[in-house]
């Protein structure tokens, strides 16, 4: 009986290994790491970033947010990047939020242009970080780096793709083919 359990398990492993999920792996934890000490080095998080003004959210981004679009370095390659910071919180406003931002930051959730890394969804990577730079994770525990989530229903692409002009943001079409 206890063989059998051994072998069920050994099978079970060997099989998630083989299939390796679109995000939240090694390589995808890496990458968020190098991409958080590039706005970091930008002054794009960390204590005293730059900010925009907070505006009113909409779920699954926070009560209130602030979106910042920049372009930084990652591995030699220069793109672009939306940063959206998600507030929330007891007492959160928009005034509360301008006067006293870390105390209310829940979440940074980025978007970065990675030529090659995700051509069905053009080639973002995301991340959703808490405010010290570590990745949030989904109910399952998978880290929030990488294509979150290609392939499922739900998650930053499924979402994301609902944006208008085909370039899967939604406060803006510069990024739109042909623009
Ligand atoms: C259920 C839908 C939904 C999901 C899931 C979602 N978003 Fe968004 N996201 C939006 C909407 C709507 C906006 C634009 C409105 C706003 O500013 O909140 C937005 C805005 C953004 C922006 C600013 C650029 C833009 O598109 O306007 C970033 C960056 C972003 N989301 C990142 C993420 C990341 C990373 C995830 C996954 C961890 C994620 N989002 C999951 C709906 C979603």
């Amino acid at each position: 009986m206890k063989k059998r359990w051994v072998l069920a398990l050994g099978s079970a492993l060997l099989s998630s290994a083989v299939m390796a999920a679109p995000f939240g792996e090694e390589a995808d934890i890496k990458y968020s790491q190098d991409l958080w000490s590039a706005l970091s080095s930008a002054g794009l998080v960390g204590a005293d970033a730059i900010m925009s003004t907070p505006y009113t959210g909409q779920h699954p981004h926070g009560a209130v947010l602030d979106t910042i679009d920049a372009k930084v370095s990652v591995g030699g390659v220069n793109d672009l990047v939306i940063i959206k910071r998600n507030y929330g919180g007891e007492g959160v406003s928009k005034q509360a939020v301008a006067d006293n931002p870390s105390k209310y930051l829940q979440a940074v959730t980025v978007m970065y242009k990675r030529k090659g890394f995700d051509a069905d969804n053009q080639d973002w990577f995301w991340v959703k970080y808490k405010p010290d730079g570590s990745l949030h994770v989904n109910p399952k525990g998978m880290q929030l780096a990488g294509a979150v989530a290609k392939g499922a229903k739900a998650g930053c692409i499924a979402c994301h793709t609902a944006a208008p002009g085909g370039d899967m943001v939604f406060n803006h079409d510069r990024y739109a083919k042909g623009m």
